[in-house]
């Protein structure tokens, strides 16, 4: 069992990246184990032409394909996801998140684009085969306060939703019983 954290701002340092490495403790004190991408890392020139056959591209597939599950985190731009998030998603198999939990996190300066996850993200991930799609979490920027350090110190309010969603991936994770009882 392993999630696969996509990180989809072409910034750094970023907040969704932040979001990202909390997920990650959180899950590996969980015992999950948990692999941080992010698309910034990828070509430009990949990216940008679709390169399916780049080396780095193939390996980022390759990662998404060997997940379990999978977290992805955008910063919101102009009222969607960004640009060059869309640009390595346009590059998976179109049957690459089929099985696989979803849960989407989205950064934003305003409250404004809350739904931007439901109306923006969600429906590129369905179309690439995912099924189990958690309700996303949205964060303003206002809630993650950098600190001088370079770390970043979330709002507890956040904390708490970020932990609840990341144990409904857990969960999601572990094996199912099944329903039916073998006859006595
Ligand atoms: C080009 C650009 C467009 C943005 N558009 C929006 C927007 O439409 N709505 C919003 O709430 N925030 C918008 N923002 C603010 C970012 O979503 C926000 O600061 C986010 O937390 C940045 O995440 P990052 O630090 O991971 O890059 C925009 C920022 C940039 C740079």
């Amino acid at each position: 069992m392993s999630v696969l954290a996509i990180a989809g701002s072409p910034s750094h340092p970023s907040r969704t990246y932040s979001v990202l490495e909390y997920a990650k403790r959180h899950l590996e004190a969980e015992r999950v184990s948990t692999t941080l991408f992010s698309v910034r890392d990828l070509p430009a020139e990949a990216l940008l032409f679709a390169q399916f056959d780049d080396p780095a591209v193939k390996q980022a597939i390759a990662l998404v394909e060997q997940a379990s599950a999978l977290i992805i985190a955008t910063p919101v731009y102009k009222a969607a996801y960004t640009g060059v998030l869309k640009a390595f998603l346009d590059l998976l198999p179109q049957n690459a998140l089929v099985g696989k939990p979803v849960l989407a996190i989205a950064t934003g300066g305003a409250i404004a684009h809350l739904l931007s996850i439901d109306y923006a993200l969600k429906p590129v991930l369905s179309t690439l085969g995912a099924r189990h799609i958690f309700a996303g979490v949205y964060i303003v920027d206002s809630q993650i306060q950098r600190q001088p350090d370079g770390g970043v110190q979330f709002a507890e309010e956040v904390e708490q939703r970020l932990q609840i969603s990341l144990n409904e991936l857990i969960a999601s994770l572990q094996p199912t019983q099944s329903l039916v009882s073998s006859a006595s």
